[in-house]
């Protein structure tokens, strides 16, 4: 890093670290997160078999019979719905005193399934018998097929007259790393067995809890500090139909009692239809209730308005028949924060948490528009308000930033006085930097901001030709500086989306992608990484001229001063293909400390992008510099973007 003299210097950006202007809400820099991309199944969920419990369109997706059926119908697809609604369907396979390697079934999971040398995996399987004991040698193989791990579980026989589902597991070590290995099951033995809910996980989870999350994936979020975890998405809370809304009861409780639902993102683009696409709510409520506490954020869960996806069928359910979508609200609040006496505190106490989650915000709808959505939205504010008034609730103003429909809707929603409004932009760079002042006129009283879903698109939005290179996460970072400056406008923001599989996704640019094996940061992670770990407490100003840096000679810039550190922390971003000599003038300071440090994030040229095999080709470099006296020197390197910490004495 270079540092020039203050005689070279053009710049003078002054500070005024005494005249805080607004208060940075805990909860300014957050993560969306939607199953979408292979994001849950396939991604954080850290499940290896796909299609474990035969609930697919087609009941043997994901699997295939190995050797040759004796007869017809040894493996048999077979449908109890009478009895269990939720997980109707079973494999029943009839064994003729068949030896080991002449019968089995494999799993080729999610695209393959990422095993890890001498890591410990966990298999387990629901079955019933009416006969005598099977065993199943049950082994992993790598893309060679070659045996890398594996076990034996021998059946305990039932009664015949009456045989009950039974969970048997097995733990076994891998031998060997391999990204795309599959689990080929072998059966030994004689008559009839019954398998639903075949599992197996890695012990490596996110703090290592059973049938838990995928423990790579989770830390680069926990990495980020969020101040929110929003969550189920995005357009999957909405549903094709209503009929395949996201409706949270069914995602809680023991995970083969949860209702299999096919994934929106499985058919929404022709260009990348992914037909092995299911939601299993192996993650559910709990779940993500439990994540957003583990990382320290709020959760900020969005429930259907009764509206299905109006790019999809636009179905809308009667207003005289939204009382169970406006009771499930209420119901959640309870499950989220009620007492164990409650009935759904009781629900959460018996999954494990009985204290509660202390939920504060709530989101009604995700991109829904028009009268119908504010007619809807009336309703849910009314008993929501009424029966728990300190709930904030998130409302929607629909799917873009300007335009006919945002209009009506941000107008009507601030007539209500909404208390957060949901705005998206998924726009091209240009748009974020010429849009990095969009707030600064915003009325500071009303209903505060939520940037809930943003992306800077290389190319137009939903081209599968997006990337996520420098020039769309500079492009961010300048906006984000406008974010910061109206802190008393903004309160919430987030990226979206989060995840991709590079071998399953739907929809790009991404912020973190990942392999079986591999997960890593874009240059638009690491942009929403370096403000949300240097968040402050106050937004301080930052003047060039007696104005605030909204692209004038290419720099946007905020600042904000952190009371608890005592830091003064800024943020500016040179968008310009040359070196901008500066003096950072502070104000309003007694003294700062001796030493500085300058966090600089930069990119070579626009394209460039990090990768699995490059994953910090674009990422932080932080030095230190000595500080004399209140005028900083400092160079700021083309096309970067760079975060200053200045402690004060
Ligand atoms: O982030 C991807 C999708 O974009 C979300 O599901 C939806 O809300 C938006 O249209």
């Amino acid at each position: 890093m270079v540092f020039s003299s203050v005689a070279q210097s053009k710049h003078i950006i002054t500070i005024k670290a005494d005249q805080p202007v607004a208060e940075v809400q805990p909860t300014m820099w957050g993560v969306f997160f939607e199953d979408i991309n292979m994001g849950a199944d396939g991604g954080i969920y850290a499940e290896l078999i796909k299609n474990r419990s035969f609930e697919f369109y087609k009941p043997l997706m994901g699997w295939q019979v190995l050797g040759k059926p004796a007869t017809e119908g040894d493996f048999l697809v077979m449908n109890r719905e009478q009895v269990n609604t939720a997980n109707p369907r079973f494999l029943r396979v009839t064994l003729h005193n068949n030896a080991k390697g002449t019968i089995g079934l494999s799993n080729e999971g999610f695209r393959g399934m990422g095993v890890k040398k001498d890591l410990r995996y966990d298999f387990s399987i629901l079955y019933r018998q009416t006969a005598s004991p099977v065993t199943l040698h049950i082994e992993l193989v790598n893309a060679k097929g070659e045996n890398i791990g594996g076990a034996k579980l021998t059946t305990s026989s039932g009664d015949p007259a009456n045989a009950e589902w039974k969970k048997q597991a097995v733990s076994f070590t891998a031998t060997a790393t391999e990204a795309k290995a599959s689990l080929n099951i072998w059966f030994e033995g004689n008559g009839i067995i019954d398998m639903d809910m075949l599992c197996l996980f890695p012990e490596d989870t996110w703090k290592k809890r059973p049938g838990g999350m995928r423990a790579d994936m989770i830390q680069m979020l926990a990495d980020m500090k969020p101040g929110f975890l929003r969550f189920p998405g995005g357009c999957i809370v909405e549903g094709y139909d209503l009929s395949q809304r996201y409706q949270w009861k069914k995602t809680i409780g023991p995970v083969e009692e949860r209702q299999l639902i096919i994934n929106r993102w499985n058919f929404e683009f022709a260009h990348r239809p992914t037909p092995d696409y299911f939601q299993t709510f192996g993650l559910g409520f709990f779940e993500y209730f439990q994540l957003a506490e583990d990382i320290g954020a709020e959760a900020l869960p969005i429930l259907s308005a009764g509206m299905a996806c109006q790019f999809n069928t636009a179905e809308v359910v009667p207003l005289d028949q939204i009382g169970p979508y406006v009771q499930d609200a209420l119901d959640l609040i309870e499950f989220a924060n009620g007492d164990i006496a409650t009935q759904w505190g009781k629900v959460r106490a018996d999954m494990g948490h009985p204290a509660p989650f202390n939920m504060k915000f709530l989101g009604i709808g995700n991109e829904n528009w028009g009268p119908q959505y504010i007619e809807r939205v009336k309703i849910f504010t009314k008993a929501i308000k009424e029966k728990y008034p300190q709930i904030k609730l998130v409302t929607s103003a629909g799917t873009d930033p300007n335009g006919e429909r945002f209009d009506f809707l941000n107008s009507e929603l601030r007539k209500i006085n909404a208390d957060i409004i949901d705005e998206h932009y998924y726009r091209r760079p240009e748009w974020f930097l010429q849009n990095a002042a969009r707030y600064d006129n915003y009325d500071r009283e009303g209903s505060k901001v939520f940037a809930g879903e943003y992306a800077a698109q290389s190319d137009k939005t939903v081209s599968i030709n997006n990337k996520n290179n420098w020039q769309t996460a500079i492009a961010e970072a300048a906006f984000m500086t406008g974010l910061e400056r109206n802190a008393g406008v903004v309160c919430m923001a987030s990226y979206a989306p989060l995840f991709a599989h590079v071998d399953g996704w739907q929809w790009t640019p991404d912020m973190i992608w990942v392999d079986n094996l591999r997960s890593y940061g874009t240059p638009n992670y690491y942009v929403q990484k370096l403000f949300s770990t240097n968040k402050g407490t106050h937004v301080i100003p930052v003047l060039s001229n007696d104005a605030a840096l909204t692209g004038q000679d290419s720099l946007y810039a905020s600042a904000v001063i952190d009371k608890n550190g005592r830091e003064i922390i800024i943020k500016i971003v040179n968008t310009a293909s040359s070196l901008k000599n500066t003096i950072f003038s502070i104000d309003g300071v007694k003294k700062l400390n001796s030493q500085g440090s300058i966090t600089v994030l930069a990119g070579e040229s626009p394209e460039q992008m990090n990768s699995l095999d490059a994953p910090l080709s674009i990422s932080p470099v932080t030095e230190s510099f000595d500080v004399k006296g209140k005028r900083i020197g400092l160079q700021l390197d083309p096309n970067s973007f760079s975060v200053i910490r200045l402690p004060m004495k």
